[in-house]
């Protein structure tokens, strides 16, 4: 089995002088194409940290993390956008919906921006929206539906691109355990999900 994801040695400190908070330790571990891996801890103990470092979104204090084989604590400022957009889906604890844009738009946004043609992108937002059950909110904004509509909705967006990783931080956290169950077993799988 191949190798997706592999973590070397993690530490992330927040914070300088005598204000520090030692949100992230010492964490390694490894990741094979296909795993579906949760990772589970109390309020507070790293999880959304954890994240936030594997998808780019923050940077580490210590160590590596490889990606495919590219280590992405190396990747300059320029290139990260981009490497986000093409190998990544993410679905944030809070949504991170757009409110300036519908739900259509927002679930479009990385193939709108990598200019996929628009019948194309139709196809993938109806076949994916149809699966998680929100087609009938698809020209609403995010602040006219529900959290569990909303979390849907990042789902969606987080899976349209077939990114290589899924990163997913409390992903059924606003649903009921119908859409929850429904959202699991949504035949859409990428190589790798990491979720907390
Ligand atoms: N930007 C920040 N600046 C300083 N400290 C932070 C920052 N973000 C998080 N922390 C601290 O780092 C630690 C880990 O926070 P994190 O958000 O990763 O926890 P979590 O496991 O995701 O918690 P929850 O289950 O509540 O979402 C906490 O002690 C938090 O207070
Ligand atoms: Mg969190």
């Amino acid at each position: 089995m191949k190798e997706v994801l592999k973590l070397e040695h993690i530490q992330k400190y927040y914070g300088n002088g005598g204000n520090v908070t030692k949100a992230i330790q010492d964490i390694s571990f490894s990741v094979e194409e296909g795993e579906f891996v949760g990772i589970m801890g109390a309020s507070g103990s790293g999880k959304t940290t954890l994240l936030n470092c594997i998808s780019t979104i923050d940077t580490v204090s210590a160590g590596h993390i490889y990606l495919d084989g590219t280590d992405v604590t190396e990747i300059n400022e320029k290139q990260i956008a981009r490497f986000r957009r093409e190998n990544l889906g993410f679905v944030f604890q809070d949504f991170n919906l757009l409110d300036t844009l519908t739900i259509s738009e927002n679930i479009a946004l990385a193939l709108t921006i990598n200019k996929v043609p628009a019948g194309e992108i139709d196809g993938r937002v109806r076949e994916i929206t149809r699966k998680l059950n929100i087609t009938d909110i698809l020209d609403k904004y995010p602040y006219q539906v529900s959290g569990g509509q909303k979390q849907r909705c990042a789902c969606a967006r987080a899976i349209i691109n077939n990114p290589k990783l899924i990163l997913a931080d409390e992903p059924t956290g606003a649903l009921d355990s119908h859409s929850s169950q429904m959202l699991l077993s949504t035949n859409h799988q990428p190589p790798l999900q990491v979720g907390v």
